[in-house]
């Protein structure tokens, strides 16, 4: 580990708490001037380090600068610290997850970013990333599943990301199929599940886990299309909880989850979490609104419906509408 982040981690281990420039030299055995050559550089770095003649420096508890010093901290597999990939501005993290992924030996990978420039959403669509304000994060697996298995993957995600949420913010999480993850009936996550292909075999090689979560945007942060539906797991002050914090308990919760994938435990948390069931549902079919009535999400993860004239349908991708004044204002 480098210098610099021998010192984060000092920091970060007792946040809030001053720390002379002389303990710090002597844990690293290095001089005075060293220290305070690397604050300053932590600082260029956006850390909010507070320094007081006599008493040391302190980094701020509102510091919320992602690092690997600071998730190690919540980490349960301090292992897994080493597989982080960290940067300041990526196109999308899922991008360069695959990039590692072609290149090979990357179980495990976890790519984060503070900002995309081109964050992708499902369908499509673009995911909102701006600097600071979420978590742009991207896990590299190597399936031991069959394909059926690997769609599950997502399903997983989104129980895991629910987890996470209610430890660190202490707020109910919910999931509206296939995998948006709900707080106060906005959306605070999304989850883009990619594969990447064997290209002799067509065999899934790698799959890339992406979780978007916005951390602590407020209404007017967010592009007008989306304000009605998209929500923040803090509406603005996240108080002294950080972004590293939530990171490690996605992660720590993403990594218990995947032990339950094979056996699908878990979907009876995601369907207890679900907004879809039993409710009066829409959706698209070759250009067709169709309305329906959620009636199951079945053990591959596919939302059961019972159309208007009694059919019933398995639907295994694309988007629900719930009717009704769903979204909350
Ligand atoms: C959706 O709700 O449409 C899915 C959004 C997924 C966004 C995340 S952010 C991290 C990862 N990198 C991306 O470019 N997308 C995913």
């Amino acid at each position: 580990m480098s210098i610099k982040n021998k010192i984060l981690v000092i920091l970060e281990t007792r946040k809030g708490e001053y720390i002379s420039g002389e303990e710090i030299a002597t844990e690293l055995k290095i001089s005075r001037t060293a220290i305070w050559k690397w604050i300053k550089d932590l600082r260029n770095d956006g850390h909010k380090i507070n320094a007081v003649t006599n008493k040391g420096y302190s980094l701020d508890t509102l510091n919320d600068v992602l690092s690997v010093a600071g998730i190690k901290l919540f980490l349960q597999d301090q292992k897994l610290a080493e597989n982080i990939v960290l940067q300041k501005i990526v196109d999308s993290t899922n991008q360069v997850a695959k990039k590692i992924a072609i290149d090979g030996n990357a179980d495990k990978t976890i790519v984060l970013a503070e900002e995309q420039t081109a964050g992708k959403g499902r369908l499509g669509r673009s995911f909102f990333s701006p600097s600071a304000k979420g978590i742009y994060l991207s896990i590299v697996l190597k399936p031991n599943l069959n394909l059926e298995n690997a769609t599950l993957i997502t399903t997983a995600t989104a129980v895991a990301v629910c987890q996470a949420i209610e430890k660190v913010a202490q707020v109910k999480a919910e999931i509206k199929w296939v995998n948006d993850v709900l707080v106060k009936r906005k959306k605070v996550c999304g989850i883009l599940t990619e594969a990447v292909l064997d290209f002799e075999s067509g065999n899934i090689d790698y799959v890339i886990v992406g979780i978007g979560i916005n951390f602590n945007n407020k209404k007017k942060d967010f592009p007008e299309d989306v304000q009605k539906v998209a929500g923040s797991v803090f509406s603005g002050d996240a108080g002294s909880v950080t972004r590293n914090q939530l990171v490690a308990e996605v992660v720590n919760m993403f990594f218990a989850v995947m032990e339950k994938v094979g056996d699908g435990k878990f979907m009876e948390e995601y369907k207890k979490r679900s907004v879809v069931l039993n409710q009066h549902v829409e959706f698209l079919d070759k250009n067709e609104m169709i309305a329906a009535t959620a009636i199951d999400i079945d053990n591959g993860g596919e939302l059961v419906v019972r159309l208007e004239n009694g059919e019933i349908r398995s639907l295994n991708s694309g988007e629900v509408s719930v009717k009704g004044n769903f979204y909350h204002e």
